[in-house]
């Protein structure tokens, strides 16, 4: 069986998962469940959006086999005590802007794979540090589980397809196409021989001249270990977050070394 874990409000990106999924297992389980030990005191929490009906349409029309919908009382009930922390590659990027935000991750996580117990499971690459953090942690803990990573899915425009989108207004959908363009240009020009600092100063200033503030980061990083890198010597990932009005988003592109 695989497992696709979500947080609902599913979108044509959890739904490519579901269709990759299929390619790996003869039974599908997608599980949504929002959860809350990933989100820092003063982050959406509350406003993250739920529409478990729509989503449990969407999920039947695609012939998946199970939905896992546990509540919070069951995902975490009185007396529950445990914390899975995986250290190193949480240390920087969503690690650093986002103190803790992993942690619920691995937990929710290794308990998401107990209880629905997949061969295989699918993560979209576009929280690329996130899929990092899983197979450190399914590495590290003999988790007997095939890990598939799935490329971002984008809207035509080149926008990763997100559910903290919905929360864009009109002008901010159109701002927010900045992002995987100073993304796509800083890496087009490391890969021309620019320097990884100037690219990178590059692509910041072109997020903050369309309204991006505060930017988390902008940074080249080892496509495995996600250290940072000053100079493009092997395989890389540039990742970059930031926030458009009320609006936390964040991407992430593979660059190839010269
Ligand atoms: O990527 C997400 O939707 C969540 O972080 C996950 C993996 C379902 C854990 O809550």
């Amino acid at each position: 069986m695989a497992l696709v874990p979500t947080m609902g409000a599913l979108h044509d990106g959890h739904m490519a998962l579901v269709e990759e999924a299929r390619r790996h297992a003869g039974h599908v389980a997608v599980s949504i469940f929002v959860n809350p030990r990933q989100f820092g005191v003063n982050e959406d929490l509350d406003a993250y959006p739920r529409r478990e009906a729509k989503d449990a349409q969407m999920l039947q029309a695609a012939g998946v086999d199970i939905l896992w919908a546990p509540s919070v009382d069951v995902m975490y009930p009185a007396g529950y005590t445990t914390n899975i922390s995986v250290s190193g590659v949480t240390e920087g990027l969503d690690g650093a802007a986002r103190p803790g935000h992993f942690d619920g991750v691995a937990t929710v996580v290794a308990k998401l794979f107990n209880q629905v117990r997949p061969d295989v499971a699918l993560f979209g690459e576009k929280d690329y540090q996130q899929l990092a953090v899983i197979r450190q942690m399914v590495r590290d803990l003999d988790v007997p589980i095939e890990l598939v990573g799935v490329p971002t899915q984008r809207a035509e425009d080149g926008l990763a397809l997100s559910s903290r989108n919905a929360y864009l207004s009109e002008e901010e959908r159109r701002e927010a196409l900045a992002l995987p363009r100073a993304l796509g240009e800083a890496a087009r020009q490391m890969e021309k021989g620019a320097t990884v600092e100037a690219a990178l100063a590059r692509a910041v200033a072109l997020l903050a001249a369309h309204g991006f503030d505060p930017i988390d980061y902008v940074s080249l990083c080892d496509a495995v270990t996600l250290e940072p890198m000053t100079v493009l010597d092997r395989p890389a990932r540039l990742l970059g977050a930031a926030k458009l009005g009320k609006t936390r988003l964040i991407d992430n592109i593979p660059v190839d070394p010269l």
